[in-house]
């Protein structure tokens, strides 16, 4: 690598910034309006929620098995405030900070109660899931390849409908037209065919991201993948605890089939092939509680990179997962992705809109122009890109 290893984003700077002044505490706002908390629970989520900004990060304090080694990664931060350290501690500590505060891994009335579960169902009903899944699931008889890149764009486009981000959050089907474009700032699915044409794929991982819409139009598309016999078998990896409000748990997925079914026609059909694949071991869910960690990618558990290790195509979902690929760090935007991951096991792909100050793989001079257009080009989750880095041949 020529460049040296840049510092991580901050939570003093910028979005990352934005993020902990106004994002965070209003997603505890709308947990407390969501869920019908007592009084206790609702009195700890605001002290979390006051505490947010200029404060120093109080540690975890009731007993879980993973609340000592959560204060071991706090220490270093432990007199610091919520504006000092590294954003993506900040989010993931928040996660488990807000997981604490509404008794989740207490035994009681509330332990494992989503507490994101009222929005995430939200999404699934209404007219957005009906005409999205009625727009991909049509056009059946394209041939494959055209198939492949046209379900590719849809699950791309459809990580536009992130619950954790407001921007996004208020009407998240107008930007679910699968449109490309200039919005499409790398768009390696035509080099990526090649890796899935007929009999390339035993296996598919998928590193999942969130619950609803997007994860209907990735259905939509292992489907295809499964169905066509272009791919043997697909593992999704699933999140094993609420994160980031929509990110999908395994106990996602059931609502989801169910609305499938409850939308009927092509929808219904679709779950029902899913239901067969997973029946037959062709549709594993799993997950890892790494994926909930606050640890970037670099640093995952020799047993998961085993794991990934033995994949013939790695998807990535999102922008946090591109987050902790890159190590939430300030990449210069033309460094190829190719190095700024090079411990990543190949071949994978990251379909990611962009909703955070870091980027790789542009040509030279591509980032100022698009700042000149759109000073919140990187943030405000309208481009998106599809990024493949193959293994060596
Ligand atoms: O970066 C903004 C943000 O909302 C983060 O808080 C988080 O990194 C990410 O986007 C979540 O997006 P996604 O669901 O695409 O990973
Ligand atoms: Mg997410």
């Amino acid at each position: 690598m020529n460049h040296p290893y840049p510092p991580p984003l901050m939570t003093s700077e910028s979005f990352a910034r934005y993020t902990v002044v106004h994002r965070l505490p209003s997603i505890v706002t709308d947990v407390i309006a969501e869920n019908d908390y007592p009084p206790a629970i609702v009195s700890t989520l605001e002290v979390l929620r006051d505490e947010l900004g200029e404060h120093s990060i109080a540690p975890l304090t009731q007993d879980a098995p993973d609340a000592a080694a959560w204060n071991r990664a706090r220490e270093p931060y432990c007199d610091h405030s919520w504006l000092e350290i590294p954003w993506y501690f900040a989010e993931s500590y928040f996660y488990r900070r807000l997981l604490e505060a509404i008794c989740y891994f207490r035994p009681g009335d509330f332990q494992g109660r989503d507490p994101f579960e009222h929005r995430k169902k939200g999404a699934l009903k209404g007219e957005a899931a009906r005409k999205l899944l009625k727009m991909v699931l049509a056009g059946e008889a394209a041939d494959e390849k055209e198939r492949f890149a046209r379900l590719l764009h849809a699950s791309l486009w459809g990580n536009r409908a992130d619950l954790s981000n407001i921007i996004l959050a208020a009407g998240p089907e107008e930007g679910l037209d699968c449109a490309s474009g200039d919005d499409l700032l790398l768009d390696h699915s035509p080099a990526a065919w090649p890796l899935i044409a007929p009999g390339r794929l035993r296996r598919v991982d998928f590193l999942c991201d969130n619950a609803g819409l997007e994860a209907l139009l990735d259905l939509v598309l292992i489907d295809f993948l499964l169905d066509s016999g272009l791919c043997q078998q697909i593992v999704f990896h699933l999140k094993d605890r609420p994160f980031f409000v929509s990110d999908t748990m395994i106990q996602d997925i059931a609502p989801m089939l169910a609305a499938l079914r409850q939308i009927g026609g092509p929808a219904a059909d679709l779950a029902s092939r899913l239901e067969a694949h997973r029946r037959g071991g062709r549709w594993i869910l799993k997950s890892d509680p790494f994926w909930t960690s606050w640890l970037c990618f670099a640093e995952m558990p020799a047993h998961l990179y085993d794991e990934l290790a033995q994949s013939d195509l790695i998807i990535l979902k999102g922008d946090l997962n591109y987050r902790r690929l890159l190590g939430d760090r300030r990449w210069p935007p033309t460094m190829p992705l190719e190095e700024a991951a090079n411990y990543f096991p190949l071949p994978f792909m990251t379909l990611r809109t962009l909703k955070s100050e870091i980027i790789v793989g542009l040509r030279e001079g591509e980032a100022e122009k698009l700042t000149a257009t759109d000073p919140d080009w990187l943030v405000n989750g309208r481009r998106g890109l599809i990024h493949l880095v193959r293994r060596e041949t």
